[in-house]
């Protein structure tokens, strides 16, 4: 969460201790809000802090769960709820990558695979959770980051329990981002919560992608303008239920853009999240 000197806005970034995520808690702090950074690893959040401390001689708060834990990202909300009152963004950054190549297929502590679960779920939870706090506090916004690496979801095998590869799960999970953004910008019409997914920048030099063997063709500062401008640009007032390919609005794959589609898995991920 952050809160911008001007404004006191309080911002929230899932996904802050590495990459992307950190770079753009580290914007934002030294702009002047007050973030709240999350992270799963305690010690990480700690060393996240005083990074960011150090460059920008700005504190920064911090929350710890594991998004692979359904239960532990109830409580976050939970938490989030009861210590701040007022919240005016929630980016949704964290990830997980490709894996490493031919990398055998991983679950969550909820027995559901692994980058479903992380990538889309825990973010749609979160979103869910924390929209009556964004309409309190509008005009606000959610980003999701997500990525132009899409693939359709299969009705049959949602959890790529067949022909399983960190890619294909990977893709899968970030379509589901894009098409959960623009169900949940649809319900929010009106309300002054804009709701936009993004892909950052292709293969940053980030700990997922060099832990898939791909060589990076982009630096963390490119992803972070993208999502900076989506979480702060004046000009993106009021635009909602788009997606962006770095600065440029752009067309996600089209199952988003089919109802259908969407709305089952929409009845699909409420299911799984529901306590
Ligand atoms: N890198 C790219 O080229 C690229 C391209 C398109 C989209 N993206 C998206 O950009 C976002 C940021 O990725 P990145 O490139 O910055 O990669 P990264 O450095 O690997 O960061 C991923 C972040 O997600 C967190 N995370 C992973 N699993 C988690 C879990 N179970 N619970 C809580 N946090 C978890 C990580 O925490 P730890 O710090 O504890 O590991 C880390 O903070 C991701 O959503 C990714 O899909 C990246």
């Amino acid at each position: 969460m952050i809160r911008t000197r001007s404004t006191s806005r309080p911002y929230w970034s899932p996904g802050a201790t590495s990459g992307l995520g950190r770079a753009l808690a580290q914007r934002l702090a030294g702009a002047g809000a007050t973030v709240l950074a999350h992270g799963r690893h305690a010690q990480r959040l700690v060393r996240t802090r005083e990074e960011i401390h150090e460059v920008t001689g700005r504190a920064v708060d911090t929350i710890q769960a594991d998004l692979a834990d359904l239960a532990q990202v109830h409580r976050m909300a939970d938490e989030v709820l009861e210590r701040y009152p007022r919240l005016h963004a929630l980016v949704n950054n964290a990830g997980v990558g490709f894996g490493p190549p031919g990398g055998a297929r991983e679950v969550s502590v909820d027995g559901i695979e692994l980058r479903f679960a992380v990538n889309h779920l825990a973010g749609h939870l979160l979103a869910r959770r924390l929209t009556e706090r964004l309409v309190e506090c509008a005009p606000a916004r959610i980003v999701q980051v997500a990525s132009v690496g899409q693939l359709a979801l299969d009705r049959a095998d949602p959890f790529t329990e067949h022909d399983y590869d960190g890619v294909t799960a990977y893709r899968r999970s970030k379509l589901a981002q894009v098409m959960a953004s623009f169900d949940l910008a649809a319900d929010l019409a009106g309300t002054g919560v804009s709701v936009n997914a993004v892909h950052p920048a292709t293969l940053m030099d980030t700990a997922m992608v060099r832990e898939s063997g791909y060589s990076p063709t982009s630096t963390v500062e490119e992803g972070a303008d993208a999502v900076w401008r989506l979480v702060t640009d004046p000009d993106l007032d009021g635009v909602s239920g788009r997606y962006f390919h770095g600065t440029r609005q752009a067309r996600p794959d089209p199952q988003a853009e089919d109802p259908p589609a969407r709305a089952w898995l929409r009845r699909l991920s409420d299911s799984l999240v529901a306590r």
